[in-house]
């Protein structure tokens, strides 16, 4: 029986890819690295670090580990600074209303992000009270496509995988919802989450009455 939800947060409650393209944008302009969109997609669900190695491979890059690590602050500070004009006008559409029917009908909810920055990002869309437990980029070493963000947020709401529905935009997010043995739900398109048990282009399809539908067997 389902009776908890995993949310990832950037790309599923609030569009924060934008933000953080920019970010990344306005470094490898500043470095006369290449990055675009299409590199910016590869970057959902995976970690600071890990994301700046990406950039490099993608330029045939090789920086000591040591730069890497300013140039990868250099890079949050300018993220950050963007998530002062967020508001609780900025959540996806359909997101907030999800949370709040799941709130409503008594299931437990965690968010399994992968950002640092994602109590700064609750905050400023007043979320916090849509989750009994905060997995965020503090919370495990080892990043999605490894299971250990929502094992972790499993572990703390006291259910099982089997029991939980995990939610992600990320690729590397459905990889890491399987590896679990998670259900999963990807918000997107198919080349990106049409290896989630089911998926949605939008949030705003994503609402419980559709989920309960699917997953009928297990409500
Ligand atoms: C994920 C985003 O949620 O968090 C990634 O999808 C990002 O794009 C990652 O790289 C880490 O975020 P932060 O805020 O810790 O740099
Ligand atoms: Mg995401």
């Amino acid at each position: 029986m389902i009776k908890g939800f995993i949310f990832d947060l950037d790309g599923v409650i609030t569009d924060t890819a934008e933000s953080h393209y920019k970010a990344w944008k306005k470094l490898s302009d500043d470095m006369g690295w290449n990055f675009d969109h299409e590199v910016n997609d590869k970057l959902r669900g995976i970690s600071r670090m890990d994301s700046i190695q990406v950039i490099l491979d993608h330029n045939n890059t090789t920086l000591d580990e040591k730069t890497l690590a300013t140039l990868a602050t250099k890079k949050n500070d300018i993220y950050v600074t963007s998530l002062e004009t967020m508001t609780p006008d900025d959540y996806l559409p359909g997101a907030k209303e999800l949370l709040t029917h799941l709130r409503t009908e008594g299931f437990s909810v965690a968010l399994g992000s992968a950002s640092k920055n994602a109590i700064k990002v609750l905050q400023q869309l007043n979320a916090s009270g849509y989750f009994d437990v905060i997995g965020d980029g503090n919370s495990v070493s080892k990043s999605k496509p490894e299971p250990d963000i929502f094992l972790y947020g499993a572990e703390k709401l006291n259910l099982q995988p089997e029991e939980c529905i995990v939610f992600e935009d990320a690729e590397s997010g459905i990889d890491a919802a399987k590896a679990g043995g998670f259900h999963s739900v990807g918000i997107g398109p198919k080349d990106r989450v049409g290896h989630a048990d089911l998926r949605f282009d939008t949030m705003a399809e994503a609402t419980l009455f559709e989920i309960k539908s699917y997953f009928k067997d297990l409500f």
